[in-house]
């Protein structure tokens, strides 16, 4: 069967750019069948069971070389970093490098950084006066905290953290639609956090501390790893845990705002707390889409599809799949998963980070559900399509317990 035949969406449609609630009916009438649909930049993937087989099959990659194409990087330093990442190794290369760094991404790792995590988010809150009527949270916190954290996690300056988060947003263009001139700046900016990466590396191997830094200079004096396993560690690390984190804690919050029963619950039982994170990322993920080329020619679902081919596992249509998740478009944050919301991928490439940002999610609805009655979102501007969606503006107004 050709893949011409599959039925089509206009991925760049309206439907598809920013409201999951309008994506999830337009996928709807597609995930009773097969599940494949057509788009513009290759195959979509729109129900859960088999989004889930793609994410986790071997005989495909996670697609790098055909991401660089798309947006036009050219061989060269910036495309060999990205190639270098953690998420575009296989094999052998791939379990060195995600076993030296393993014992810094564990539950009890993330535990390490939360009274941490707590201060700053509570500290953030406080100082920013956040009881006034028009509370710019993205500026103020949810951009602030997961570059922090990295520069924490690496041992360097929090002064930094502006650095990073810029140096993230650029390179998160890898996730927009091409668009002139995102080719340079995302070449600039993975030029220069290399850069800043391997300064970074070189002051810990002069001075090592006890950040996760620190811990791979460490791995590499013994001979077990090298600088590029270094790199494809932190610059994974760097580049997938700001933006998708901070999205996603302004996605919690909108989500939230917008059922103010489920707030109470969360105020009034704070122990929901994880399991209201994994709802609400199930809900409304930030990010929309993974990415898979199978490494040689093969069939699949009836298709010939070769290493050219682009599937796209869809986050967003498969944790919104009923035979997975009942009644899908109801925020429940008692709800319990029979199975596994998509975001955070699964198997050899699972997200590495999942356990910190859960954390730091966590902190973040503790303490504004602590604090606050309830939320008004004043202005969310969500901008982004094809794989993420990034929040360019989140204005909200809190409105306290006295009221
Ligand atoms: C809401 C936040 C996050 C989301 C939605 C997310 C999502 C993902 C997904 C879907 C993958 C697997 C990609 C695939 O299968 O195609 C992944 C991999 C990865 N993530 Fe995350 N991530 C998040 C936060 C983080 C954080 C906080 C860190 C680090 C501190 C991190 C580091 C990584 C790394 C290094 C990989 C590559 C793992 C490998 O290839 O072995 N992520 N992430």
């Amino acid at each position: 069967m050709s893949i011409d035949t599959l039925p089509s969406i206009d991925w760049m449609s309206e439907d598809f750019q920013t409201d999951v609630e309008r994506a999830c009916a337009a996928i709807a009438p597609h995930q009773k069948g097969p599940g494949l649909v057509r788009s513009d930049r290759g195959i979509e993937i729109v129900n859960y069971a088999l989004a889930l087989s793609v994410v986790r099959d071997a005989r495909f990659s996670l697609a790098m070389p055909s991401r660089l194409r798309t947006i036009g990087i050219p061989d060269g330093a910036a495309a060999r970093s990205f190639l270098n990442f953690l998420f575009s190794r296989e094999g052998v290369d791939h379990v060195r490098a995600r076993k030296a760094c393993a014992p810094w991404f564990t539950a009890s790792g993330a535990e390490k950084l939360r009274e941490q995590t707590r201060a700053w988010v509570n500290q953030w809150l406080d100082e920013s006066n956040s009881e006034r009527a028009d509370f710019d949270f993205l500026g103020l916190l949810s951009n602030r905290l997961p570059s922090t954290l990295f520069c924490l996690m690496i041992g360097a300056p929090l002064s930094d953290a502006g650095f990073i988060q810029h140096m993230s947003e650029e390179m998160m263009l890898l996730t927009a639609p091409p668009a002139p001139g995102n080719a340079e700046r995302i070449e600039d900016a993975a030029i220069k956090t290399q850069a800043y990466l391997l300064d970074q590396a070189e002051q810990r191997r002069r001075k090592p501390g006890a950040d996760l830094l620190s811990h791979m200079v460490g791995v590499e004096a013994t001979g077990a790893i090298d600088t590029d396993d270094i790199l494809a560690v932190v610059f994974n690390a760097l580049v997938g845990s700001t933006d998708t984190t901070s999205s996603q804690i302004c996605l919690n919050l909108q989500a939230l705002a917008a059922n103010p029963d489920q707030w109470r619950l969360l105020k009034e039982n704070p122990a929901l707390v994880s399991k209201a994170v994994m709802e609400l990322l199930r809900y409304n993920p930030g990010a929309w889409s993974v990415q898979r080329s199978p490494f040689d020619e093969m069939e699949f679902e009836g298709l010939r599809i070769t290493p050219e081919d682009t599937l796209f596992p869809a986050v967003f249509a498969g944790n919104n799949d009923p035979a997975a998740f009942p009644e899908p478009r109801r925020l429940d944050i008692e709800r319990e998963h029979a199975v596994t919301p998509l975001n955070f991928g699964t198997g050899r490439h699972g997200c590495l980070g999942r356990m910190i940002t859960l954390m730091e999610q966590e902190e973040v609805l503790l303490a504004v559900t602590r604090k606050w009655k309830s939320c008004t979102v004043l202005d969310a501007d969500f901008s982004g399509k094809m794989f993420a969606l990034a929040p360019q503006s989140f204005r909200v107004s809190f409105v306290p317990d006295s009221e």
